[in-house]
């Protein structure tokens, strides 16, 4: 499997409501080198017993979390004890919010992901929410994050060489990515292909639904990756 293995990681989205698909899924595609991000869906339908199934795995638990300090601080704690290896909270949380997240990730071998802007949202949506349009939304939340103490962020591969010249020692993570020859999801809006993020210099691409509901998904995972590879 070494010919899959590039600089650029991929990760899986397993966002299915069935637990069971799910440890299938997490079974199936076991022999790649896969980054296998558990979301809202999910999480709430695992079992305890289920985290000793990952420790092999390198998991990213998008629980993508956004409240007062100490409550954002202690459940980085336990994510941190169950042994994620990456976890995403919302920058617009804000700066007390992210330092002490950072600082609670630090105690762990935890890569705290901090959350821009969604790529579902579009510049409409984030005018209706009062914030400034996606560009120089990503920009001032990245910049939080920065003087905060974190250093890796997620964003679409839109906004990636922009923040890179800005910041180039940041960690991109880049959901909304489509397949060859798949038309976008009708929930993203900021995509990009596998090569465009790639060259736009993301460090880890996110794909769910374009891979697990691929007629054969382990054939679709090990597609992406060599198409990755192919373009790092
Ligand atoms: O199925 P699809 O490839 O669109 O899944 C994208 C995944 O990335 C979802 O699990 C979604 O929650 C996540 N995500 C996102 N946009 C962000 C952060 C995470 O789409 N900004």
């Amino acid at each position: 499997m070494n010919s899959l293995k590039a600089s650029t990681k991929l990760a899986i989205a397993h966002d299915t409501n069935d637990r069971q698909a799910f440890l299938e899924s997490l079974k199936l595609l076991g022999d790649l080198p896969l980054i296998h991000k558990i979301g809202l869906k999910m999480l709430p339908r695992l079992e305890k017993s289920d985290w000793k199934l990952f420790q092999d795995k390198e998991i990213f638990v998008d629980a993508k979390l956004h409240d007062i300090p100490s409550q954002v601080s202690d459940a980085v704690k336990a994510y941190g004890e169950w042994g994620a290896k990456y976890l995403t909270v919302h920058l617009s949380g804000g700066k007390q919010m992210l330092t002490e997240a950072q600082k609670a990730a630090s105690t762990y071998n935890l890569q705290l992901l901090g959350v821009s802007i969604l790529t579902s949202l579009t510049d409409a949506d984030l005018l209706d929410i009062g914030f400034q349009q996606t560009q120089a939304s990503v920009e001032k939340l990245i910049k939080l994050g920065k003087n905060s103490g974190l250093n890796s962020f997620v964003m679409s591969a839109q906004e990636v060489s922009s923040i890179k010249k800005i910041y180039p020692d940041v960690y991109c993570v880049t959901p909304g990515i489509s397949l060859e020859g798949e038309s976008k999801q009708s929930d993203q809006n900021r995509t990009a292909s596998i090569q465009e993020a790639v060259q736009a210099g993301s460090d880890m691409l996110v794909v769910g639904r374009a891979i697990l509901k691929a007629p054969k998904p382990y054939l679709a995972a090990k597609r992406a990756l060599e198409l990755i590879a192919s373009c790092s």
